[in-house]
């Protein structure tokens, strides 16, 4: 195996591998100036939040963790070339709504196979679908200078935002795939050479290429599937009187099931969930497996079917009309400790809110103001920004959100809306005063002692 002493990278992943591994010199490239600029930024005003990263940088940068927009010179240097850039869903063409759009994969692999003048191993970290190395591997192979040997392996990224760092830090586990070849297993015992650095030697496993890549798919079908199906229990719970906390407890203290994952909500958002899904869904048409394509495609309809069914819930309890009404919406974020707005649950809602022609206000403590305009903007293309500045106001605090609204939603499970005075916001609100909790975040009953009327998913109580 290669002794990796060079590694060049896009994306914020490396940084932990810089800090575990002062020997190896990391470049993080951007063609983005200004994306670099903020990653050099002496305030450490960083372009992403991410709990934890703030301090990785402060202790890798400038010692053996670097970032530029030199992207050649970083290719070049490299003994191992981490390749995660975007791959979102194709908006059009064949598989537009499903597919992952590999244009990204496609220009890095070009511009690696164009600069390189020394063999390099190439690592797939982006999640993309199954066989992606094997295109990688033709281009590459096609394009490279005699010299030039290139090992492809697949290692997939399995964090979560909001804990990236500590996911990074204690992985469960640390996937790499590659070709069983010799020289493959040989790139293989590179990479998890790097990572024995810190994380336990049981935890790395070497498996085929293909599977790989499935696993990540996989991984993340798994764990959204849990959420969809929690998230159809709490549909039941509601209609008969069931808990749905409670029934997660009961259901989770199996051994075999498990308890984390297990939390209904107003429904799954984030970059990877529904994409995955769907990217697995398109493989499995593409294969003549229609069965299993309509098995994971239920996953992502049962979430539009729970997020449907919240915005119903409120306009149903607010007697049948929100028209004309000021509803606070608490959390924009598509989970709490990420200013991440991806698939948010938050954006449908409001778009649901809004085409019953609502007043909607807005708090997120993360979420930057402009994004949740474009989010909002681009969920009802119909109308203009005027429109919809008629009809949002961002607030800079949940209190004022809520000052006369006649109910306040929580859409992200952010801990600061546990502790905030809700007999203030109480105060302050239109009576008879709802709360619908998408969260299971707050305590029903001291919110009733209060003189709330409160709904929350998947309990069939009285308000
Ligand atoms: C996910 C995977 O967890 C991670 O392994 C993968 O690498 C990327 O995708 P992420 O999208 O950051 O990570 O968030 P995650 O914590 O998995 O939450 C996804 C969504 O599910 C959020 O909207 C969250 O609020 C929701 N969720 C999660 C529930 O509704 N209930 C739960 O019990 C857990």
């Amino acid at each position: 195996p290669v002794n990796v002493k060079k590694i060049c990278c896009s994306g914020p992943t490396c940084a932990v591998i810089a800090l575990k591994c002062p020997h190896i010199q990391v470049t993080i490239v951007d063609l983005n100036q200004a994306r670099v600029d903020a990653w050099n930024d002496a305030d450490f005003h960083l372009p992403i939040y991410e709990p934890g990263l703030e301090d990785v940088v402060r202790h890798a940068r400038g010692r053996n963790l670097f970032f530029s927009t030199d992207v050649d010179k970083g290719i070049q240097d490299a003994d191992l070339i981490f390749v995660s850039v975007n791959t979102p869903t194709k908006k059009s063409g064949v598989g537009a709504g499903f597919a992952a759009d590999l244009n990204y994969v496609e220009l890095a692999t070009r511009r690696i196979a164009a600069v390189a003048s020394t063999s390099k191993i190439i690592v797939e970290k982006s999640t993309v679908p199954c066989r992606t190395a094997e295109s990688m591997r033709t281009i590459l192979e096609a394009n490279s200078k005699p010299a030039c040997r290139f090992d492809i392996l697949s290692n997939p990224e399995f964090l979560a935002e909001g804990t990236a760092i500590n996911d990074l830090f204690a992985p469960d586990r640390v996937l790499i795939g590659s070709l069983q070849t010799p020289e493959g297993l040989s790139a293989c015992e590179s990479l998890s050479q790097v990572y024995a650095n810190w994380v336990p030697k049981d935890c790395i496993l070497n498996v085929g290429l293909w599977s790989s890549e499935l696993s990540k798919l996989a991984a993340n079908a798994m764990l959204a599937q849990r959420i969809s199906s929690i998230n159809a229990l709490s549909a039941i719970c509601e209609a008969t009187g069931a808990n749905i906390d409670e029934v997660s407890y009961a259901i989770g203290c199996d051994s075999r099931i498990g308890p984390k994952f297990l939390k209904a909500s107003v429904g799954f958002g984030g970059s990877c969930f529904q994409k995955d899904i769907l990217n697995l869904v398109y493989l499995s048409e593409s294969l003549h497996l229609p069965e299993v394509a309509a098995y994971w495609r239920q996953v992502v309809e049962m979430n539009e079917y729970q997020k449907r069914r919240f915005s119903k819930t409120v306009v149903d309890t607010l007697f049948n009309t929100i028209t004309g009404k000021r509803i606070a919406v608490l959390g924009f974020a598509f989970k709490a400790d990420t200013g991440d707005t991806r698939e948010s649950a938050a954006i449908t809602l409001i778009r649901d809110f809004l085409s019953e022609r609502a007043f909607v206000n807005i708090y997120d403590p993360k979420v930057e103001h402009a994004q949740i305009w474009q989010d909002l903007q681009d969920a009802s293309p119909q109308q203009s920004l005027q429109q919809l500045q008629k009809q949002v106001t961002i607030c800079s605090s949940a209190m004022s959100a809520c000052k006369n609204a006649e109910a306040v939603v929580i859409a992200t499970e952010w801990k600061e809306f546990k502790n905030i005075n809700w007999e203030l916001i109480y105060a302050g609100m239109e009576k008879p005063a709802f709360v619908f909790d998408g969260r299971l975040l707050l305590d029903a009953e001291i919110l009733r002692k209060i003189g709330f009327k409160v709904v929350v998913i998947g309990r069939g109580e009285r308000l």
